[in-house]
């Protein structure tokens, strides 16, 4: 039986790929950070994959928290096999959106903030990894994907945080690609195109944001959480396996387009 553990699962790219690989087969662990304003998003989603005659295991968790992590494992342990995780995802949305300096009486980012935003969006991808890897649940031939952004290598306002997470992220990622080897199991980050999820509409400005991505965008739309799912279902198909160390552009080709 085959696993995805989707880290950020229940909203936007992450609640898409839990009900994409339920919907191709896979069992699904989900973990996620989420108030009692959530329960009825939640709810849909758990009915959803209980439709499709999946198990889904949610943990609603601070990913970024080691005690947390180390509970969720020990769950796992008692109900799943050695090597069942067939796909990692990270997709965690959580960083600080202020400016890196300002002017004397203006606040910027501070210490814990950015330290916050790169633990959460970009280190807890390695931690989750070891662990999972050291309790022998990834499986040979597995896929490991991490969500990142044109922002990884371009300048937004208040960005800068988040920015610095994508890039480190990247970095996170060709590492792995390269350490994970001996176990075959693969690395790639999914740069997504923009698209109306709560975090992009926390981002100050987002509005501008959309219009220039729908102006950019070859196909003249957002990227839909589900047309990135899709293509995570179909990059975690056996005949991929050669696919290593990437950042894969899944926009329609809104970053390469001027
Ligand atoms: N929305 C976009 O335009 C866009 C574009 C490219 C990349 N991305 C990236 O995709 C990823 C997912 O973003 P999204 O837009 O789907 O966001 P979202 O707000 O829809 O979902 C974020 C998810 O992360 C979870 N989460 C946040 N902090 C957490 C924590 N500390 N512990 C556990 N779970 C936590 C939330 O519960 C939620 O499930 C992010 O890495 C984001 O930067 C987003």
């Amino acid at each position: 039986m085959a696993w995805a553990l989707v880290l950020g699962a229940s909203s936007g790219f992450g609640a898409a790929a839990v009900r994409a690989y339920a919907r191709a087969g896979y069992d699904v662990i989900g973990v996620h950070l989420d108030r009692r304003s959530a329960a009825a998003q939640l709810v849909e989603l758990d009915a959803d994959i209980a439709g499709l005659g999946r198990s889904f295991l949610r943990f609603n968790i601070n990913a970024a928290d080691d005690t947390r992590r180390a509970e969720v494992l020990a769950s796992l342990s008692e109900r799943l096999p050695a090597g069942s995780i067939s796909v990692v995802l990270h997709s965690l949305a959580f960083g600080s959106l202020v400016p890196l300096v300002a002017p004397k009486g203006k606040p910027a980012v501070t210490r814990a903030q950015l330290d916050m935003t790169l633990d959460v969006m970009a280190n807890s991808l390695i931690y989750w990894v070891q662990d999972l890897l050291r309790a022998g649940f990834l499986a040979e031939g597995g896929r490991v994907f991490a969500m990142t952004s044109s922002g990884s290598h371009m300048v937004w306002e208040r960005y800068g945080p988040v920015s610095g997470a994508k890039a480190l992220l990247e970095a996170h990622i060709r590492q792995l690609a390269v350490e994970l080897a001996p176990w075959r199991i693969t690395a790639n980050a999914v740069l997504a195109g923009v698209c109306r999820t709560p975090a992009l509409e926390r981002i100050p400005g987002a509005d501008r944001l959309i219009q220039k991505a729908e102006a950019r965008n070859p196909y003249g739309r957002l990227t839909r959480p589900e047309d990135v799912a899709a293509c995570l279902v179909e990059l975690s198909r056996p005949g991929t396996y050669w696919l290593n160390g990437n950042v894969l552009h899944i926009d329609g080709g809104e970053d390469v387009s001027g």
